[in-house]
């Protein structure tokens, strides 16, 4: 009989630590909402005591979801886990998840503790969320670097003082398949009391071996994975959730587990990550990149229009590929609007289906037809807004091969209008440093991305930009049929987001 491995999703806590994937409040819960529609059985929703904002949103996450369990992470001091409480504790179903490395390495260098202290430690904490929460989750961080004496005294510690779920994380990305899969038959056959929690599994990408040391996990008794969409997470990143669920299913000859997930949810759910975090999927990605069901060649072209077993082994609609035969322009209604919203993932309150339906219409006189892409840019512009001290009211760029590239910008700062003009090595450049003047910004431009998301000469533009200032990042996003104004939209939504972060208003 199949058994079910339970999927504890991670994007908005080790996913967020991806270099400058930061996601503020509102975006989080979004995607919180989506991973609920996904279906994962665990939303780790972020670090309580790491910031305000990771807090709040944590708070929010608790209070929005009702079906999958919210877990949110702590160290093992006292005050780490009460924060973690106070803010998961409005959940259905909350979890505390609290951690402590117990290898060498990070033993006598980062923690500078003995074995037996960390084991204390571990005790202490998982007794002490007990006392406040039922569902405990401890995680050995490096556990895969760890003596294996030691960490399997340490997981039959914790069981003993509650914990529900013990996690084994390959904190970083060493393990091999094979060795880890023997790793996860150890700690069954050796950790007392083991039968009667969840066995988990946490692993990084450094290797790129993340998905299958998962795999080999679940084939040696693991029955909950850690993962994030799309992969994305600390260095390398996390072991990929839509890879893991799809090699499940796809391979469910072989294999006698499933999953919850509703896996028509992950193209938006991949999508909708992508576009808020600003981390662009890379086109062989497995399962959601744009080449995954892509075919070129002619004989694989020949062989797919005959049979598509032939080189198809899971199909797009499966992942949730929409394959909509409505064209979206500007004669298309609010009904058939909302539709394509819904088929991509975006269920919209009617006051943010008004307002994207607004943007929709004006690109719509711009561009004769809509694509998914240009849809996605509006939403993720209109609803998912920080507050606009900076707004661009008129661009004019003089460009050529014989011309020195000028910029005429005009901006509302704090409501006034201010106007500059400026040079630069070339258009998006001159805007640049014209934009930079006006608000005075000293943010380090630390990447410029330009992705023609539509294709023609008619596309819609989206560019990506990210900014450093005093050791913060922020990505931010503009599209448009210019891409010079897409670039000075995706400028000035970065600078919003600085400032926004800079007032800590909410972490972002
Ligand atoms: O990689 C890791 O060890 C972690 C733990 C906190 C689970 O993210
Ligand atoms: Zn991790």
């Amino acid at each position: 009989m199949s058994e079910q491995v339970r999927i504890f999703d991670t994007t908005l806590r080790d996913g967020e630590q991806s270099p400058g994937a930061t996601m503020n409040v509102a975006e989080k819960v979004r995607i919180a909402e989506q991973l609920e529609r996904l279906r994962v059985d665990v939303i780790e929703a972020g670090f309580p005591i790491s910031s305000e904002g990771d807090f709040e949103a944590v708070r929010e996450i608790a209070k929005k979801v009702k079906r999958s369990e919210v877990a949110a992470l702590a160290r093992t001091s006292l005050t780490d886990i009460k924060r973690a409480w106070e803010a998961v504790k409005f959940a259905v179903n909350p979890r505390i998840h609290t951690f402590i490395a117990t290898s060498d390495i990070h033993l006598k260098y980062k923690l500078r503790m003995s074995r037996e202290k960390a084991l204390r430690e571990a005790v202490k904490a998982v007794r002490y969320a007990r006392s406040l929460c039922e569902n405990v989750e401890f995680s050995a961080e490096d556990a895969t670097r760890s003596n294996i004496e030691f960490l399997c005294e340490v997981f039959s510690r914790v069981i003993q003082a509650g914990a529900t779920t013990i996690n084994v994380p390959d904190t970083v990305g060493y393990a091999i398949p094979s060795e880890f899969g023997r790793l996860i038959k150890t700690i069954r056959e050796r950790v007392r009391g083991i039968d009667r929690v969840t066995l988990s599994v946490h692993c990084h990408n450094d290797l790129g071996l993340a998905v299958a040391n998962s795999i080999a996990a679940i084939e040696n008794g693991a029955r909950q994975v850690e993962c994030t969409i799309n992969g994305i997470g600390e260095r390398a990143g996390n072991a990929s959730l839509e890879e893991i669920v799809m090699a499940l299913k796809t391979r469910k000859d072989l294999f006698q587990f499933h999953t919850q997930v509703n896996t028509k949810q992950i193209f938006s759910t991949s999508r909708l990550v992508s576009k808020i975090t600003g981390m662009v999927i890379q086109p062989n990605k497995a399962v959601v990149g744009a080449n995954a069901f892509a075919h070129q060649s002619g004989i694989h072209q020949d062989g797919v229009l005959k049979e598509k077993l032939t080189y198809e082994i899971m199909t797009p609609e499966s992942v949730g590929i929409p394959k909509s035969s409505i064209i979206l322009g500007k004669l298309s209604g609010r009904h058939a609007f909302r539709e394509r919203l819904k088929e991509l993932g975006y269920q919209l309150s009617e006051e943010d289906l008004e307002r994207a339906f607004t943007r929709f219409k004006q690109l719509a006189d711009k561009k004769r037809e809509i694509f998914d892409e240009d849809i996605e840019s509006i939403v993720v512009d209109e609803i998912l807004r920080v507050p606009k001290r900076f707004k661009l009211v008129y661009l004019n760029v003089v460009a050529g091969n014989l011309t020195v590239p000028t910029a005429t910008v005009q901006m509302e700062v704090d409501g006034k209008l201010v106007q500059e003009a400026g040079f630069g090595d070339g258009p998006v450049d001159a805007t640049f440093k014209t934009i930079k003047k006006i608000t005075r910004s000293r943010s380090k431009l630390l990447q410029f991305v330009i992705n023609a998301i539509t294709s023609g000469t008619e596309a819609q533009g989206e560019v990506t930009v990210k900014l450093e200032e005093k050791g913060q990042t922020v990505i931010g996003q503009g599209a448009d049929t210019d891409v010079i104004v897409a670039s000075a939209k995706a400028y000035i939504n970065a600078l919003n987001k600085m400032e926004f972060k800079k007032k800590k208003l909410i972490g972002m």
